[in-house]
């Protein structure tokens, strides 16, 4: 019986359809797309403190309401898909404790420091840039309640890498010193921003499975490809050089980038880059802070449940 719900669930998908809560589907299916929701929601809500840090100093009262606005979006795309994920029957509760106790993941690139205004700008075009890029084909994944959370989260992120480039369009046509900002942030966040996508794709776990379950569109090294083709025009728009490995390849019609440095992915991934301490600790610390309203909130809830009764 459950093979031939299986069959028919693989048929559902590969018909384009989507799948829905209380759809029947695999397990396996289910544990796949809460390990991935969940990595991507605490990604959103840790991805938060390297860019917060800066709401304080930002150079002008402009900069400093866009870049509220960009965190604050993030606690939002965090919400929704937290939400998504909560529909196949994990607690938000749950997969925050996961993340707590060190037991989920969340992107290796929110464990790089950010040093200066530039990283800011860098990371609105970079790292929101490569999100795009790796999310625009998750409004179309199989699983329904993630692929309609992820069209807001899109047009949120295109907005925020919007303005992250023109920040950096500023920064190059002001003083030496602005541009070698610039130059120095794409230097240190161009590689990790590679590393986004996952390992490559002979060493990506879930790939092949999750293609077939069509969760994921293209592979980890499809969209890193079509990721740096897009970024190599718009860095030598800002004037900036590239690192040599990076070069156009006639026969292929895409940009070569040589090897990435995958030692340092997994020692980042296992939770020892030069930040992870220091977002954990940033994330328990807020979970402590809010305690007396989560109890404050619970205890005004049950007063009014109990007059309701009364
Ligand atoms: N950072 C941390 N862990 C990673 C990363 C990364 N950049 N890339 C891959 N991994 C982990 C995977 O979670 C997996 O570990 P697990 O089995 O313990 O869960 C392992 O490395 C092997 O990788 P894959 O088999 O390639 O994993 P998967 O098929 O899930 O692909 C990918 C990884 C591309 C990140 C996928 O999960 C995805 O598309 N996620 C949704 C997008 C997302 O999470 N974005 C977060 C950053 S964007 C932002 O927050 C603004």
């Amino acid at each position: 019986k459950v093979e031939a719900g299986e069959a028919e669930f693989q048929a559902r998908i590969d018909a384009d359809e989507f799948i829905e809560p209380k759809d029947f589907m695999p397990e396996a299916y289910r544990k796949t797309l809460v390990r991935q929701m969940s990595q991507h929601a605490h990604s959103e809500i840790v991805g938060m403190l390297p860019e917060g840090g800066w709401v304080t100093r930002a150079p002008t009262l402009k900069r400093k309401i866009i870049l509220v606005a960009k965190v604050q979006d993030e606690a939002g795309h965090g919400l929704y898909i937290y939400s998504a994920a909560e529909t196949l029957g994990t607690s938000r509760e749950e997969m925050v404790s996961q993340l707590h106790s060190g037991k989920a993941k969340y992107s290796t690139i929110f464990n790089y420091p950010t040093t200066s205004w530039a990283d800011v700008c860098t990371i609105g075009w970079l790292v929101d840039g490569a999100a795009i890029t790796n999310q625009i084909p998750l409004c179309r994944c199989s699983y329904g309640p993630y692929a309609r959370a992820m069209i807001r989260v899109c047009k949120e992120e295109s907005f925020h890498m919007r303005q992250g480039y023109e920040g950096l369009l500023q920064m190059v046509k002001g003083t030496d010193e602005q541009r070698r900002m610039v130059q120095d942030s794409f230097d240190r966040w161009f590689w990790p921003s590679l590393m986004m996508f996952g390992p490559p794709d002979s060493d990506s776990a879930h790939s092949s499975q999750n293609m077939a379950w069509k969760i994921k569109r293209f592979s980890n090294d499809e969209l890193r490809q079509r990721f740096v083709d897009a970024t190599v025009p718009q860095a030598e728009f800002l004037g900036i050089t590239l690192p040599e490995q990076v070069v156009w390849n006639e026969e292929r019609g895409h940009y070569d980038y040589g090897d990435l440095d995958w030692d340092e992915f997994w020692a980042v991934v296992r939770g020892d880059g030069a930040c992870s301490a220091n977002r954990m600790d940033a994330r328990n610390k807020a979970l402590d802070d809010g305690a007396w309203v989560r109890e404050a909130a619970t205890a005004f809830a049950e007063k009014q449940r109990s007059r309701a009764t009364m």
